[in-house]
């Protein structure tokens, strides 16, 4: 069949949607449970201490969920913070997209209940990168902006990991934690969220993954499954493979390292953070998120949160450039250059 021959007959053709011309970030928002649990709290479980934790991943302590946190809870107040630094109201967001691996119901999907949360009936949905899952959503949002279908887009990634974690297992129960962070996504006069680089490598799905499926569970009998780790194989990828992705996703936004006011990377060990900074070659004084040290691995919550931190207390400049990248579970990555809000 011709391309010709698909065109529509007479005046029956669509009208395209059409969107902003450019997008950005408007505000962050962010919500740290309110339990604090420093190393020494966990360390007997896994016959560690709280030198070895500091020396091999950065952590001081981490935030833990109280019983009443939920992932739609946190999403909640994570996300009024955001439309509130934003500047609009509730009812212009017309687009929510939720990056979460630790929602407990297989279906539905826990932005309709945000939503619902929220007092609104739009398009809601949610997305599973792990912990490249915000940057996954801030690049869908911009197209969606961009496209037309939404003009103000609610991007939340939010985690309650402890759900899924084992205390006793070495390899993550120091690691995994709780919070959310939201970013409202909204038309902008100048272009605010530069091209996303992103890609899987699934042949390595094996190296971060619920630790039984859910048939498994059901037909083995076996216990609550929870997320294991091949933290070696994990650490050596994101060291390797990530710092060109970051390289690619500056040079995509068409600056140069020294224009950056902001490294925000996924805070999943300060020497993966450490490494890859090195790499790079950016500028010796630029802001680089540490909130790993109070805030532990946050999956899809870590970049929202550090950079809503830094931006609070005035360690980066608003109207900034950061450079932003998530890795994670399948394993998957994006990242690209933001304009900060
Ligand atoms: O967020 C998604 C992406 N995630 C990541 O990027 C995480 C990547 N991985 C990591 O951050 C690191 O692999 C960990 C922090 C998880 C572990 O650090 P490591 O330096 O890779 O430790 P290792 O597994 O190589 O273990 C080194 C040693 C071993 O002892 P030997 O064989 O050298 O005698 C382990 O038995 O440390 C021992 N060890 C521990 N010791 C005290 C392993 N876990 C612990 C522990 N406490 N919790």
């Amino acid at each position: 069949m011709t391309v010709e021959a698909l065109r529509p007959k007479g005046s029956g053709s669509i009208h395209p949607g059409t969107g902003a011309s450019h997008a950005r970030i408007w505000g962050l928002g962010g919500f740290r449970p309110e339990r604090v649990v420093p190393n020494s709290e966990l360390v007997e479980a896994i016959d560690s201490s709280d030198e070895w934790i500091q020396e091999r991943s950065g952590i001081k302590s981490r935030r833990w969920a109280g019983p009443d946190d939920t992932v739609v809870s946190m999403s909640e107040a994570a996300a009024r913070d955001a439309i509130a630094a934003a500047g609009i109201e509730i009812s212009q967001i017309e687009a929510i997209i939720v990056s979460t691996v630790t929602h407990p119901y297989q279906t539905p999907a826990a932005a309709p209940i945000i939503a619902d949360r929220l007092g609104l009936r739009c398009a809601a949905f949610d997305i599973s990168a792990a912990c490249a899952g915000y940057c996954h959503g801030i690049s869908l949002a911009n197209d969606m902006v961009r496209g037309g279908s939404a003009k103000f887009v609610l991007v939340i990634g939010v985690e309650k990991l402890t759900d899924f974690t084992d205390l006793t297992d070495r390899g993550t129960a120091f690691i995994f934690a709780d919070g959310a962070g939201a970013a409202v996504v909204g038309p902008s006069d100048f272009p605010g969220i530069g091209p996303t680089i992103w890609g899987s490598d699934g042949s390595q799905w094996e190296t971060i993954r619920q630790t039984e499926s859910w048939l498994d569970v059901r037909d083995q009998g076996l216990g609550h499954p929870t997320i294991g780790m091949a933290g070696q194989s994990v650490f050596r990828w994101a060291v390797w493979s990530m710092a060109p992705v970051a390289r690619q996703a500056i040079e995509a936004a068409g600056i140069t390292p020294d224009d950056l006011d902001a490294f925000i990377p996924h805070q999943a060990n300060m020497r993966i953070i450490d490494a890859m900074l090195k790499q790079l070659k950016l500028p010796a004084d630029i802001p680089v998120a540490r909130d790993i040290a109070e805030t532990a691995n946050t999956s899809a919550a870590s970049i929202p949160l550090a950079t809503e931190r830094m931006l609070r207390e005035g360690e980066i400049p608003h109207g900034g450039l950061a450079l932003q990248i998530g890795f994670g579970a399948g394993l998957v990555y994006a990242a690209q250059v933001i304009v900060l809000p």
